[in-house]
């Protein structure tokens, strides 16, 4: 059997018991990681590590808003594995899509807390983790299409994933003597509990809604497209790639498709 390509290492994913950290979470324990499943929603997060098996994952209640639980992740990982070599900063909210006439500040506030605070917040500690103990670690931030674009997403929401490509950007920039890589994923819409607005299953229009507007034709956008380019990210495959936002998006963020629709 080949090795996989994250054999040995120990992850932490943010907002592992669902969706897009899921499927990660999964990926990379198939590629020989192990994986610390840190979320809030602590029966899915249980869950996740029972169905990748509690050899390979385990689950650390964290809520990216308050710190001191950031900094106890990251203090649970090193002490339960003795390193750290990749952090996903993937908890998200879409929080509430309102006029900017009616904006809610509670609400925004509480979308870039967990956002964008929650992914400085992971920064920090894992970089801390990871020059104490001289790892040249790959840290990775779950941008958006609202990360580079306006108009994809609420305000907050749009707001909190700009800023985030500033934080990885500066943070590559200063880790980079210590040799750890700083990077962005950025998918177009995809199917998950976040994009839908539900937790009940209901199928939503969010993949066809992805296809239509995406250039690239015959594939509609799964969590497993996004875990790949990921664990790219987090693999030796990527060892001199830093301070990029990898979008996922079929062409979306980069192409106009104004002179296929003049050709027609
Ligand atoms: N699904 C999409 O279309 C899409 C597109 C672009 C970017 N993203 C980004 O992907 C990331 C993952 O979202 P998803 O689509 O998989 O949605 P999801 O709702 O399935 O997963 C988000 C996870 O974050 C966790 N979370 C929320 N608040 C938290 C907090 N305070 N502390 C810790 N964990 C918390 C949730 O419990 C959940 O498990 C988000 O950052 C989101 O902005 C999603």
């Amino acid at each position: 059997m080949s090795k996989g390509r994250l054999e040995g290492k120990v992850a932490i994913i943010t907002g592992a018991a669902s969706g897009i950290g899921e499927a990660t979470a999964k990926l990379f324990a198939e590629n020989g990681a192990f994986v610390v499943i840190a979320d809030i929603q602590d029966k899915l997060g249980l869950q996740v590590v029972a169905s990748i098996g509690p050899e390979k994952a385990t689950y650390k209640h964290c809520d990216m808003r308050d710190e001191k639980q950031v900094e106890e992740a990251v203090e649970y990982t090193i002490h339960k594995y003795g390193t750290l070599d990749i952090i996903l900063s993937n908890a998200g909210i879409m929080g509430p899509l309102v006029s900017i006439l009616d904006m809610d500040m509670e609400g925004f506030d509480n979308t870039i807390a967990i956002n964008l605070r929650g992914s400085a917040l992971a920064i920090k500690y894992a970089a801390q983790a990871m020059v104490a103990k001289n790892i040249r670690g790959s840290i990775i931030c779950t941008g958006s299409m609202a990360a580079t674009l306006g108009g994809c997403g609420p305000y907050a929401y749009t707001a909190s994933k700009h800023a985030v490509i500033g934080l990885v950007r500066s943070a590559a920039s200063e880790l980079g003597k210590h040799g750890i890589r700083v990077n962005c994923v950025s998918p177009f819409g995809v199917a998950t509990a976040m994009a839908c607005g539900v937790k009940n299953g209901e199928p939503c229009g969010i993949e066809a809604a992805t296809s239509a507007m995406s250039s690239l034709k015959g594939i509609v956008l799964k969590v497993k497209h996004v875990a790949e380019a990921i664990l790219f990210l987090a693999s030796d495959e990527s060892l001199y790639v830093t301070g990029h936002n990898l979008a996922v998006d079929g062409g979306f963020s980069v192409i106009n498709d104004i002179m296929a629709r003049v050709r027609q």
